[in-house]
This record gives C-alpha cells, sequence and structure tokens, in this order.
C-alpha cells in the first residue's frame, strides 16, 4: 500500500520582515506542490528519498535525530518516529519526496515537504485532519529552526489567501483571486535567520525611521487588503512596488533582485522581494495581457515560471 500526499509552496505578497514587529502580512500558497509518497518495507529502517539526497536510520536509532548528518531530513525522520510511536509497531518506512519548488528561496519548501510527509507517513495507519497535519509540521520544522513562526506549514495545510499578524494570527482574506504572478530566482540562496538579524540591527539604529517605515507598511497592507477584494490589479502592483522599495531601505535587497524588479516592472502591474530577501525570489503580478512580455523579459536574466493562488492546501491524492 502507497500513501500519497501533497501540499503546496508559498509566497509573501505585502509585509515580510515588517511582520517579525507585529505588522500585518499577506501570503498565499501557490499552485507548485510537493509530493510525498510512504509505504512500508520489510527492513526496520527509515529511508528517505528526495532529489536532494537520501537518507537512512534505523528504527531503534530515531530517538537521537542528533546523528542526523543531512539537516534539512531531520524534520522528516522526526515525522516517520512520531507516527512509529504513536501507533505502536515496528515497522520500516520508505518516504519518496518529490518537489516542483526551487529549495532555498523563500518559496516554503520545507514547510510544504514536512505537511506532505506528515499526511503522506501517517496515511499509513489513518488519515489526519488537516489541523493535526498542521501541528506535527510545525514541529518537526522546529526540530531544525526554533522560533519557527508556522506561518508556512499554516498556510501550506490550508492553502488560500490570508493574512497574518503575531496577534490575532490567520485570517482568511474573504476574496478569491486568480492572480498570476511570475516568480523569478536570483539563484542568490539566503538564510533567513541570518537577514532578519540583519533587519533587527537596522532597527536598533535607526528607531525613527523604521517606525515610519512601519506605518508606512501598515498603510500599504491596508490598501492591499482592499485591493485584493476590488481585484485592482494596477493599484496592488504599485503598492508592490512601494512595499519593495521598503525593503530595499531596510537593506534586504540586493543588485540583482534589484535589477529583476527594474526588468519586472517594465511590462507588468508590479513587482517585489517575496520573503527574506538579500537573495531569493521576487513575484511580479501579471494578467493575460502583459504575461507573455514579462516572462520572456525575465527570462533572459533568471529562472522563471508563473505561479497561481492555491485554494486547496494539502492533498491526499
Ligand atoms: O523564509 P522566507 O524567505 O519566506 O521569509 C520569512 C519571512 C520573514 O518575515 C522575513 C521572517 C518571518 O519569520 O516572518
Amino acid at each position: 500500500m502507497k500513501s500519497v500526499a501533497s501540499a503546496p509552496g508559498k509566497i509573501i505578497l505585502f509585509g515580510e520582515h515588517f511582520v517579525v514587529y507585529g505588522i500585518k502580512a499577506i501570503l498565499c500558497s501557490i499552485d507548485k506542490r510537493i509530493t510525498a509518497t510512504s509505504q512500508f518495507v520489510d527492513d526496520k529502517i527509515i529511508r528517505i528519498k528526495s532529489s536532494l539526497g537520501e537518507s537512512v536510520m534505523d528504527l531503534n536509532s530515531l530517538n537521537n535525530l542528533e546523528n542526523v548528518q543531512q539537516k534539512f531530513m531531520k524534520p522528516f525522520f522526526y515525522i516517520a518516529q512520531k507516527a512509529i510511536e504513536g501507533n505502536f509497531v515496528d515497522q520500516g518506512i520508505e518516504i519518496v519526496v518529490e518537489s516542483e519548488i526551487p529549495p532555498g528561496v523563500g518559496l516554503g519548501s520545507s514547510s510544504a515537504a514536512c505537511v506532505a510527509v506528515t499526511a503522506s507517513v501517517n496515511g499509513l495507519f489513518h488519515k489526519l485532519s488537516k489541523d493535526d497535519v498542521m501541528k506535527i509540521a510545525i514541529q518537526a520544522e522546529r526540530t531544525v529552526f526554533e522560533q519557527n513562526s508556522g506561518a508556512d506549514s499554516s498556510v501550506s495545510t490550508f492553502g488560500g489567501l490570508v493574512s497574518y499578524d503575531l496577534k490575532n494570527g490567520f485570517q482568511d482574506i474573504p476574496s478569491r483571486n486568480d492572480l498570476d504572478f511570475i516568480i523569478s530566482n536570483s539563484a542568490q540562496v539566503h538564510d533567513t535567520q541570518d537577514v532578519v538579524r540583519q533587519v533587527r540591527n537596522f532597527k536598533e539604529e535607526n528607531k525613527d525611521l523604521f517606525n515610519k517605515l512601519c506605518n508606512e507598511e501598515i498603510d500599504i497592507v491596508n490598501n492591499a487588503i482592499t485591493s485584493l477584494k476590488e481585484n485592482n490589479l494596477n493599484k496592488l502592483g504599485s503598492l508592490m512596488l512601494k512595499n519593495h522599495d521598503l525593503l530595499k531601505q531596510i537593506g534586504v535587497s540586493t543588485e540583482k533582485i534589484d535589477s529583476l524588479v527594474k526588468e519586472a516592472k517594465k511590462t507588468s502591474h508590479g513587482a517585489k522581494i517575496t520573503g527574506a530577501g538579500g537573495g531569493g525570489c521576487i513575484i511580479s503580478l501579471v494578467d493575460d495581457f502583459n504575461k507573455k512580455d514579462t516572462l520572456d523579459n525575465l527570462r533572459k536574466i533568471s529562472d522563471c515560471f508563473i505561479a497561481k493562488i492555491d485554494y486547496s492546501g494539502l492533498r491526499y491524492t
């Protein structure tokens, strides 16, 4: 028997970094997925196979995850260990992870993988509710990144377009927009924790300026929620450019990112960094009329692809 589940990656439309200081952000899951396929095997091992590598652990060493060589594999062993323990079995499991999402560039690939693997492994025993999958996926991610907010795993599990802030958590944005984004990869790998630390230093050294920028971000996000409800692409695009400018001011853009945004601006409704910055990806908002030109131009200088909002989240297939 094979148990298959898939979960989407995500983009941040507005509010990254400022969200760390309590301001509302807007994010959505995208129609690029990670699929996990699990099955029992005769050997008493957990074997994980992905395009990034393969890793094997004996069932009786699962309690000591410190020994896992490839750090990104740790959450998957954690998930397998919890499932085996919770279901009182000692059967080996092979997990195959297949991805349409480039890793390490702020598109939520590790969270999507944790959500898909949680649902797939536990599906060998019984299907978990989305709530339970999300909780385990967040714990699994915390084996690598302790301060993880859980935002990516939540949006990957439930899908859709949401706002998020530290005080109120997630709220659905009640509009079903069929937006098209072009995601261009700067190919500069970033470390979210480093960039967040860098912004904290900027804030400490520029308190008044940072407060002013926070107020500007609040306006941008509020206007963006209204524009999403009205499906006003021109307005949304110009708000994205304004948001990019704020991210530039706090120092998280790079020359390459700025050149991508400059190119995208020529034909799209607007563009900005998505996620931590310091490299990673930009998103450009396009429609049927300007999609091809924007894609052709950006393809000359980066790897890119089209993404839409995903409204389904975790799927058992
Ligand atoms: O991991 P990324 O690249 O999607 O960025 C995370 C978003 C930040 O606002 C920069 C950090 C956070 O914890 O919200």
